[in-house]
């Protein structure tokens, strides 16, 4: 067979290929095996770049248990309600790409993306927060990259919550990766507030004027939400106060285990 002729049966085989995934994207099934060597293909660095942050949630959430369980030795019950977390979705990223003006790769979304891992920790009370804040920026591989205080200064739209941005190193097989996780601490009645004041920004068809007052009555929300909050700690730390005095104060105590002391 001359070269020629090889071609033409290659540029034959090729665009039979294209037509097939072509089908097969729109939904039509296809009998053409090398189309999941080209599915695969494409498929598994992403499949791999979603994994390594769903790999850091866990890492993450893993941190947040343990401090859980050890200061629930220290206090009176868990200081962690629950934790909330995902990875963002294909869309969502889609979305922050074309607002960013990124370039469409992997490596650009890894390094301008900080929410593609979230995790979101809740708690009953304001100081509890800034325990585990603290607590958790002394491990020695999380690495604090930005820090913006909503709780001491709230948004215009009554938002609050303390957001970490870190770098944590996860292990896979072909060795280290530092991956960049957003942990969101808030307390239970700022995460009711951040809940449905979500729902209202993305209602639709919202008359303006409605709008402005709904908007104006979550303000209201968020500061009676905060002075609720405020009123709870007090009440906690009476009761904390009341309590028999022990030998050690629980601030020596976390210290021994941001020491690695461990608790006595
Ligand atoms: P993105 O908003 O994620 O693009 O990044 P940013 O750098 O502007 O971060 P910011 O700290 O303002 O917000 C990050 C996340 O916090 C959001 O994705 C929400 O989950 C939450 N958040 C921030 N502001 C508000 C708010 O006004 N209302 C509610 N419900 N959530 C908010
Ligand atoms: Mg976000």
């Amino acid at each position: 067979m001359s070269d020629n002729e090889k071609k033409t049966i290659l540029i034959d085989g090729a665009e039979q290929l294209a037509m097939n995934i072509a089908q097969y994207s729109s939904g039509l099934i296809v009998d053409d095996e090398r189309i999941l060597d080209v599915v695969q293909e494409h498929i598994i660095p992403f499949e791999s770049f979603f994994d390594t942050y769903a790999c850091a949630i866990m890492e993450m959430e893993t941190k947040f248990n343990v401090l859980n369980k050890q200061f629930s030795l220290i206090y009176d019950g868990n200081p962690i309600v629950y934790i909330v977390s995902r990875v963002k979705d294909y869309d969502s990223i889609l979305r922050k790409v074309i607002h960013k003006n990124l370039p469409r790769t992997l490596d650009a979304i890894e390094k301008n993306i900080r929410d593609i891992a979230g995790v979101r920790v809740v708690c009953s009370f304001k100081e509890d927060i800034y325990r585990l804040e603290r607590c958790l920026l002394s491990q020695d591989d999380v690495t604090l990259i930005d820090r913006k205080d909503y709780i001491e200064h709230p948004k215009p739209s009554g938002y609050r919550s303390l957001h970490l941005i870190v770098s944590i190193p996860i292990f896979l097989e072909q060795g280290k990766k530092d991956v960049i996780v957003e942990v969101q601490l808030r307390t239970i009645a700022m995460d009711f507030w951040a809940n449905l004041e979500h729902k209202l920004k993305y209602k639709k068809n919202i008359d303006p004027h409605r709008l402005e007052d709904l908007s104006k009555e979550l303000i209201d929300c968020a500061n009676i939400s905060a002075s609720l909050d405020e009123r709870m700690q007090n009440v906690r730390d009476c009761l904390v106060k009341d309590q028999p005095v022990p030998q050690q104060t629980s601030e020596d105590m976390i210290d021994q285990l941001l020491n690695g002391n461990g608790v006595q």
